[in-house]
């Protein structure tokens, strides 16, 4: 009677820990709301399955309960046995051609909506905007048309075809926008494609989707969509006059600290190379010591930026070190 007790005590305490988390997020069960074509036709899917599944799942649980309770054993003794039943070909081709008919639908629509996912809208070729994402560790560069480049915040035009080549220079990411398509994998040596068009003005939030390292969760992005002239605007002179500060809030300061104090990796406010180009550049090129070559492939442009804006707003000059 005790064990019973606790038993029922611990799975009651289960059941209400967890309930809560069934009940979170937007709706429990429901993915987020797509606001690109993509993103629409893999909510189609996954509502599709969710039905049959479903459905699947109240019928065996229901017929479960109900067995249990029907051939309960009532107090027979336990060495009897129940009436012997062989074969029945009827219910046997029931239970066999309703999961073959169920997977045929969910096969073929999944099929169906394939292209309009994984395709880039053909007809749109010439007149998409066509932007280049890097996976690094720990952060999402964009490079854009006219050579301008942003961290963590891709910035694009409402309405707009948006085709993204991913790459990586070092390990496995995966880019991952829910509300604007699925996910696709930044992989060192292989060059992926996906595309989205945003529905409306506004912020997208998306997350790496392949665990990558350490800081793994700190590899966060936006896409932030905007009218035609407000996304010209931006890349013709904002992104430039942002790009410092970007670069070492979204690259230095994951490990380093938002003012270079030291953090996961070592205090660099005070590192004199912090300011000296020639010297900052290998360093953020090719790693040095635990620290990832978090700048790979970094333009002269792209370090002076850094650099500037370190000058500016990070060194404290290395007398203030105290070693
Ligand atoms: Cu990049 Cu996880």
């Amino acid at each position: 009677m005790r064990r019973k007790l606790s038993l029922f005590f611990l799975v009651t305490l289960a059941a209400l820990a967890t309930a809560g988390i069934a009940a979170a997020t937007n709706g429990g069960l429901t993915p987020e709301s797509a606001h690109s074509p993509n993103a629409a036709r893999i909510n189609t899917a996954y509502y599709l399955i969710l039905g049959f599944t479903g459905a699947i799942f109240v019928l065996v649980e229901a017929a479960l309960v109900v067995f249990i309770w029907k051939y309960r054993s009532r107090g027979r003794p336990r060495t009897i046995e129940g009436a012997q039943v062989h074969g029945n070909t009827r219910l046997e081709l029931i239970w066999t051609v309703i999961p073959v008919v169920i997977l045929a639908v969910i096969g073929g629509f999944v099929f169906y909506e394939l292209p309009g996912i994984s395709n880039v809208p053909a007809a749109n070729a010439g007149d998409r905007l066509n932007i280049t994402v890097e996976g690094h560790q720990f952060y999402w560069q964009f490079d854009y048309p006219n050579g301008a480049h942003s961290i963590a915040d891709l910035h694009v035009p409402v309405d707009k075809f948006v085709y993204l080549t991913i790459k990586s220079p070092d390990v496995n990411h995966s880019w991952w926008v829910p509300q604007l398509g699925g996910k696709t994998d930044a992989i060192p040596g292989q060059t992926n494609h996906t595309w989205f068009k945003a529905d409306r003005a506004g912020t997208y939030v998306g997350q790496c989707a392949e665990f990558c390292g350490v800081f793994h969760e700190a590899m966060r992005a936006r896409v932030i969509a905007t009218s035609a002239p407000e996304y010209e605007s931006y890349v013709s002179s904002q992104a430039q006059k942002e790009l410092g500060r970007s670069e070492f809030q979204g690259v230095c300061a994951t490990c380093h600290g938002m003012q270079g104090q030291g953090a996961y990796g070592p205090n660099i406010a005070s590192n004199p190379l912090l300011v000296q180009p020639s010297g900052l550049a290998p360093i953020v090129r090719n790693g040095f010591g635990t620290m990832p070559p978090v700048g790979e492939g970094w333009s002269d442009a792209q370090i002076k930026a850094l650099v500037q804006y370190a000058k500016a707003k990070i060194y404290k000059g290395a007398a203030a070190s105290g070693g």
